[in-house]
């Protein structure tokens, strides 16, 4: 079954388009079979991984987008998604394995003047498309806007697992924080569906520190997330197994290079932020295979990394 994780924070901007991508580049390379879905209406994921000419034409046409699978009759998930997407200038595939859902500026359209034909929310019509695809991949990473909007209800519900990319500042904690209560709130208005066996109701499970600058102490901002993890853990609002990642990703200048030139970083010369990302997916795949920690195991732990 394939692993389906939604990328998201409240906050913009630290980093949630680049660590999916550069993730999800590097399972790909490892030969599991990746599928990326674009649900911000910004695009900034297809537009990086299809380069502008590509992305431009799909976007003009407005057909194989996302928003077109809302639309009764026109498309599903599987007519539009863009097979080994990142390729040479020639179409010849870089990554094999990595595919993308891409979506244009329209699924904006999806949080106002859409009018659900069946009455049913997006979500629904989401998760029963991507249920028609889901066994041709081993992970499905949503690409979400920072908001608990129509686009970003798609990704939470239909995943199993949340992770939240942060930066070491205050107000990715606050991001954190202001998630979890939304994520929350919205597994609750969506229990109706989930009671009939749709959508595995995700809560977080990882924070991962990104953009982080090597010569910078980030000690103290690490600690406040930390008991902020442990406290939510404690209250059952995140999962029992949540973490910050021991693997964190540097600030490097090649990860804003790498979107130019429509890359991911492993494509290009050979970076020291490569083995950050390869970290992460380690991390990610020894995730799955570790049991869930009994209520004891995690008491004893939970104690001892507040007192840290
Ligand atoms: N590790 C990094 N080192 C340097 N720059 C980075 C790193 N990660 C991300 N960036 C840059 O930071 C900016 C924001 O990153 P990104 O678009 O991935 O964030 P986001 O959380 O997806 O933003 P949004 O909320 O707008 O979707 C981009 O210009 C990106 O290239
Ligand atoms: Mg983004």
């Amino acid at each position: 079954m394939a692993r389906k994780i939604a990328f998201i924070n409240y906050k913009g901007g630290v980093g949630k388009t680049s660590c999916l991508v550069n993730i999800g580049a590097v399972l790909a390379q490892q030969g599991k079979r990746v599928l990326l879905v674009d649900l911000d209406a910004q695009s900034n994921s297809s537009i990086w991984l299809m380069r502008v000419d590509r992305w431009t034409e799909l976007h003009t046409k407005g057909k194989g987008s996302l928003f077109s699978i809302f639309v009764p009759g026109e498309s599903t998930l599987g007519d539009i998604r863009v097979r080994d997407v990142v390729t040479e200038r020639d179409g010849r595939a870089l990554v094999p394995g990595l595919d993308l859902i891409p979506t244009g500026f329209n699924l904006i359209d999806l949080e106002q003047e859409y009018a659900p034909p069946d009455k049913e929310p997006p979500y629904l019509r989401f998760w029963k498309q991507l249920k028609e695809i889901e066994a041709d991949y081993d992970y499905i990473l949503f690409d979400c806007p920072p908001n608990v909007l129509r686009a970003s209800q798609c990704g939470l519900f239909c995943a199993n697992e949340v992770i939240v990319p942060a930066n070491p500042d205050a107000l990715s904690l606050i991001g954190f924080t202001l998630i979890t209560g939304k994520l929350l709130q919205f597994n609750e208005r969506s229990v109706t569906y989930r009671a009939t066996g749709m959508g595995p109701q995700a809560l977080i499970n990882g924070v991962l520190f990104n953009s982080v600058k090597t010569a910078t102490d980030i000690e103290v901002p690490k600690m406040r997330m930390q008991f902020r993890v442990n406290q939510f853990r404690n209250q059952k609002k995140i999962s029992s197994r949540a973490r910050i990642f021991h693997s964190m990703i540097r600030d490097a200048i090649v990860v804003r290079r790498a979107v130019t030139l429509g890359l991911p970083v492993l494509s290009m010369e050979n970076e020291g932020v490569i083995e950050d990302y390869r970290s992460v997916a380690s991390e990610l795949e020894e995730m799955n295979s570790q049991p869930a920690p009994s209520p004891l195991h995690s008491f004893h732990q939970q104690t001892a990394t507040a007192h840290e």
